[in-house]
């Protein structure tokens, strides 16, 4: 099948063709708009949407060589993510399948960063135990097959992408945090602070980030001569750290030999150098950094999955900003 995904929940607009399970384009336009207000501004997100989706869907189209006459169907994020961005891609998306008179399917953004994974390994076999670390969420997952997913875990509080914002924020870094805070922290020493790791028993598998995150505030307020590379690196090393640990214990606890990790947060060079050397025993999958983070492959491949077995959703399907995965 021949499927177009659009992805819009937060601050990427993005476009991409699948057709029988290979990507045959990939377009994306990030919002800088955001990155002098430290974070996303929803109503900003949902403007630039408005004014570049057409332009981005083209784009992909083109990469593709397919025109719009070509799509057996639109895949196009439902949730979670903020209001006016979900409705712009949606509105969007609902119009374009109108027009053609082709199938459209909402599909969960968090469930199609998982499936990114089978990009970066299409023999990926199931089961495989899941890290999803994005700027809104932190969770392990069990994935014993298609569809059907057991949460082991989650944050009680900030997710690790937050942890990395936040954390920028503090120390006076650019927007999205995580590539900055990586920047530094090559050069730093991480073992030069020890930062706080919280609920670090061996089976349990909630995460919090949100003491961390004080603890560098109280810290940097008294330590400003202090060289930034060195806090930096011990900042990141606590949140990767307890991102590691609890990765391998669910592992562990699952007994699965094939661990993946997907979401921003995986993007980051640190936590692939640090899972495969702590965890030396199993198969680590890391999606190529642009797949990652928000993107519309992972909504076109997911897509072509459901469509291909028949599920579609209505034309009068609502987004939803607080939607789960099961
Ligand atoms: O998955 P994503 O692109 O958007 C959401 O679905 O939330 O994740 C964005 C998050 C941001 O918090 C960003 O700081 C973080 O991913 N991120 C990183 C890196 N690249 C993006 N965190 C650490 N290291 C990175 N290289
Ligand atoms: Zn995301």
């Amino acid at each position: 099948m021949k499927i177009l995904g659009i992805e819009t929940s937060c601050d990427e607009t993005a476009a991409s063709v699948c057709v029988d399970g290979k990507i045959v384009s990939s377009a994306l336009s990030s919002q800088e708009i955001h990155n002098k207000f430290g974070g996303v501004i929803p109503e900003l997100a949902s403007r630039e949407h408005e004014k570049t989706l057409n332009l981005i869907v083209l784009k992909a189209l083109k990469e593709s060589k397919l025109s719009v006459k070509d799509l057996d169907g639109i895949a196009v994020t439902q949730g979670p993510g903020l209001s006016g961005a979900l409705i712009a891609g949606t509105s969007f998306a609902k119009g374009l399948a109108v027009g053609l008179n082709i199938p459209i399917l909402g599909i969960n953004h968090l469930e199609a960063h998982i499936f990114a994974n089978f990009l970066a390994e299409p023999e990926l076999e199931f089961p495989f135990v899941c890290l999803l670390v994005s700027g809104g969420h932190t969770q392990l997952w069990e994935i014993e097959n298609f569809m059907s997913y057991r949460l082991l875990g989650e944050t009680r509080d900030d997710a690790a992408g937050e942890a990395f914002d936040k954390g920028a924020r503090i120390l006076g870094l650019g927007y999205p945090g995580g590539p900055e805070i990586e920047h530094l922290a090559k050069n730093g020493d991480h073992k030069s602070i020890d930062f706080p790791k919280a609920l670090m028993k061996k089976n349990n598998f909630e995460f919090s980030f949100s003491g961390l995150k004080t603890a560098l505030l109280y810290y940097f307020e008294k330590n400003k001569k202090m060289k930034i590379e060195d806090i930096a690196a011990s900042y990141q090393f606590a949140i990767i750290d307890v991102l590691v640990k609890k990765l391998k214990y669910a592992a562990d606890l699952t007994n699965c030999k094939n661990c993946v990790v997907a979401g921003g947060v995986a993007a980051n060079q640190f936590l692939r150098q640090h899972s495969k050397k702590q965890m030396s025993n199993r198969n680590i999958i890391f999606p190529h950094p642009s797949l990652c983070t928000d993107n519309a492959a992972m909504i076109a491949y997911l897509g072509e999955k459901y469509l291909s077995i028949g599920k579609t959703s209505h034309l009068n399907f609502s987004i939803s900003p607080n939607m789960k995965i099961v």
